[in-house]
Parts: structure tokens; sequence; C-alpha cells
């Protein structure tokens, strides 16, 4: 007999009851389930809506149940449909007919949602530390390549030295930017729906703020067909998720590229790579393919509950049973990235001749040639034309900018005098950038300690 078997005079089909059933994946939600009752049953106590001795016994029985489960001794079976029916049933079936009186005053709708809010937020926290542990690694790998030059990219072609340290605090701030989401959506993870009922409140001398209270929420959703129709915190956290995969899979791509033969710039230790089945010499950069591959289910996921939700009428349908498996799904593929990301990164080698040379014998200096004459008077246009007509000149002789002698220089413009040659050098251009937030050494121990203080804070 089904819980809510009362009206129907014939049994489920099993066809249905196969399809309806989220046992297979809500049991993940248990812990919560069971914290969400306990607060739920110490209310209906305290408002003497059950009594004391009763209370007792639903929470005794709903911590044994917990254990059941901790242990694995739980038998799961899509005949009761949810977590929630589960543990109801084994509650009565361990206390008796009282554990009935744990449904007083509430439905599954708000029950689920309350289970939501909590699950939300607990990976939210867990969210928040991997970041941050990632943003670690990404500023223990930039400390000790504050002098390693390399090229930076517009368009993949080079364009202008950089650091490399300089090049991976950007994914730091990116990362910054993501937990400031995640903490944002935390605020709005934090409303309690339980009291809601199915949808209009309830007959009982309910006290929402006690449960509010015990279970630490910021305050109450204060319609109750809001509360239980409302999944904007799951919406928010899957587009966060998107965000966030979205940066992992750039960061992937520049890995990617430095760690092919083409490139050569790093080495992914072997830990992180893996061969081929029929290419002796492979060595593949699988992690950070499969990371930029993920993101495209996380953004799937996004997709796919936004399209569940835009046709609901309120409140509660079973379409809402649809926004778990995405969530869940996304949790443990962004924890998963986030996690081997800070161990990958940590064991990458980073060959810094190669680099070097990569920006050394190029045109990468041409913009700080330009900026020369425009330090001499010229209109910043007509010094890129000049510089332009250099760089013309060099890749038809096929020379490099610095093998340029002061008299070519001259020739090109009068304004042009020995020092312009000390500013050929990729180290030279590097040091020049010296602006807030540019690639200079100075600039870059600024950025370095904002971005420690900002962890600092995180403690
Ligand atoms: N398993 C359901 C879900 O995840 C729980 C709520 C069921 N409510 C209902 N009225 N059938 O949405």
């Amino acid at each position: 007999m089904k819980l809510w078997g009362g009206r129907f005079s014939k049994e489920t089909d099993a066809l249905v009851e196969a399809f309806t059933a989220s046992i297979a994946f809500d049991k993940r939600l248990y812990e919560e389930d069971i914290r969400g009752s306990m607060a739920h049953c110490r209310m209906l106590a305290a408002c003497g809506i059950i009594t004391r001795e009763e209370a007792d016994s639903i929470l005794r029985g709903l911590e044994e149940i917990r254990g059941e489960i901790e242990r694995g001794e739980m038998a799961f079976t899509a005949a009761l449909e949810d977590i929630h029916m589960h543990i109801e049933k084994r509650l009565i079936d361990k206390i008796g007919p009282v554990g009935g009186k744990l449904h007083t005053a509430r439905s599954r709708n708000d029950q689920v949602a309350l289970d939501l809010h909590l699950y939300v937020r607990k990976e939210i926290k867990e969210t928040i530390a991997l970041i941050i542990a990632l943003q670690e690694t990404l500023l223990a790998v930039a400390e000790k390549h504050t002098d390693t030059i390399m090229p930076g990219y517009t368009h993949l072609q080079r364009a202008q030295p950089v650091t490399f340290a300089h090049h991976l605090l950007a994914y730091f701030w990116q990362l910054q930017r993501d937990k400031e989401r995640f903490r944002d959506t935390y605020r709005r993870a934090d409303w309690m729906p339980l009291g809601a009922g199915a949808l209009a409140g309830t007959t009982f001398p309910i006290n929402r703020e006690m449960v509010r209270e015990e279970l630490g929420f910021a305050r109450l959703y204060e319609n109750s067909m809001d509360a239980v129709s409302d999944r904007d915190f799951i919406l928010e956290f899957l587009a966060n998720a998107s965000i966030l995969m979205m940066h992992l899979s750039r960061l992937s791509e520049d890995l990617i590229l430095w760690n092919s033969q083409e490139f050569g710039f790093v080495t992914l230790d072997d830990a992180f790579t893996t061969g081929s089945s029929i290419m002796p010499q492979k060595k593949n950069p699988d992690v950070a393919e499969l990371v930029r591959g993920k993101t495209g289910r996380v953004y799937g996921h996004l997709l796919g509950l936004l399209t569940v939700l835009k046709g609901l009428p309120l409140t509660y349908n079973k379409d809402l049973q649809e926004d778990k498996e995405g969530l869940f799904d996304t949790v443990d593929t962004v924890k998963s990235c986030l996690a081997l990301y800070s161990a990958m990164l940590r064991t990458l080698e980073v060959d810094k001749e190669k680099m070097y040379q990569a920006v050394d014998g190029d045109l990468a200096s041409a913009t700080d040639l330009a900026d020369y004459l425009v330090r001499k008077g010229l209109p910043f246009r007509e010094a890129h034309a000049v510089v332009g007509r250099l760089v013309g000149k060099c890749v038809a002789e096929k020379r490099r900018l610095k093998e340029l002698t002061v008299e070519e220089l001259q020739a090109a413009s009068p304004l042009f005098a020995a020092d312009a040659l000390d500013l050929l050098p990729p180290e030279a251009c590097v040091a020049a950038r010296t602006s807030r937030g540019g690639t200079a050494a100075a600039a870059v121990q600024e950025q370095l300690r904002k971005a420690r203080a900002l962890l600092e804070e995180n403690r």
C-alpha cells in the first residue's frame, strides 16, 4: 500500500512506477531530508501539535534511519518513489503509526524545496573551498614565474611580451569573480521554504521562525506559492558553474596549446596525462581536454533546467523533479575539475627558455618603438605607420626587429636616437609596462600582494 494509496482502487502500473520514481538519484538528499524532518518535528512538539513523547520517538527513529542509510542498510525501491517516502515509510515500520505524525503540516513540496536549499548551501561552501584551493595554486605557481617571459597573444598571434606570472594571474581574477557569484547565490539559497505546505500554507499553528533558526537560514519565504515553485537558486548555481567551467575550459585550451610540440612552453606531468593504445610516443593532455569537454554538459544542465521551468504554471508540478540530476551532475563535475586542476598545475613543468625564444625572435616590441616616437611628440597614429613600415622591411628581409641599426631606424624617422634600440629586448618591453595591472615586475608584485590579501580575507 502506497503512503498516498487511499483514493486509488488499482495498483500503479510498473512502468509508471519506474518512470516517476526519483529515488535512484534523490537518495543523495537523505542527510538534508533527515535534518529538515528533525527540525520540523521539534517545532511540531514545541507548538503542541504533537506531544514531547511522540517527538522523541520520531527523533530517535530518524537518527537510527540516518545510521542505516550511512551503513548502506536501507533497501531502495522504485515502489517507494523518492527519498522522502523511503524515510517516512521506514519510520512508520520502526516506531509504529506515530511515525505518520511527522508529515503533519508538511507536504513533499515544501519538504523537497527545503532539502534542495540545504543541499545547495552545502555545495556552494564546498565549491568555494575548491575555488580557493585552485587560486592558491595559481598564486604559488605565479610567484615562481614573475620573471619568466613569454609571448602574450591576441588573435592567437604574438602580440606583446608578458610574464608567465601575469598570464596565470588573469585566471586568478576570473576565479575571484566566480567565487563572488557563488557567495551571492548563497544569499538566495538561504531562504527557508518549510511551512508552505503543498502550496497554500497550513491550518496548524506552526512556527516557521523556529525551523529557520534551527537550520540556520537567513530568512523565510514570504509567499507559500513562491516557496514551493522557486528553483532560481538552482538556476543560479548552474549559471555560476557554467561560467566557472568556461574559465576552466579557456585555461584548458591554453594548457593544451602550450603543451603541444609546436609551442613546447610547458610539460604536463606524467601523472596527469595518458597514453595512446596505438601510438607509443603519445602523451596526451586528456585531463585538460576533458575539463574543456565537460563544460558542455554543465551548459546543457543550465539550459535544461531553464527550459523545464519556462512553461510551468504555479505551483508544484512533477516537472520540477527534473531539477535534480543536472544539479547533482554539475556539482560532481565542477568539484572534480577544480580538484584536478589544483593538483595538475602544481606539477606543471615550465620551459622558460622555449617561452623566451618565442618572443625574442619576434616583432613583439613594435608597440614600444611606436610609443618611443610618441614620447618624442609624434601623434600615435603617425608613429604606428612609421613602425609599420619598419616591420614590413623586417618581414621582407627576414630580419628581426632587434637586428635593425640606428641608421635604419633614423631613415624611417629622424626622431629615433640610439636609445631606441634599448627598447627592443622582451625584458625591456615587460619592464616598461608599469601601469596599474600591467605586466612589469613591480605591477605584478602589487597584483600578487592584492591577490594574497584577498585569500587571507577568506580564511
Ligand atoms: N520527488 C519529488 C520531487 O523531487 C518530491 C516532491 C513530490 N511532490 C509531489 N506532489 N508529487 O519533486
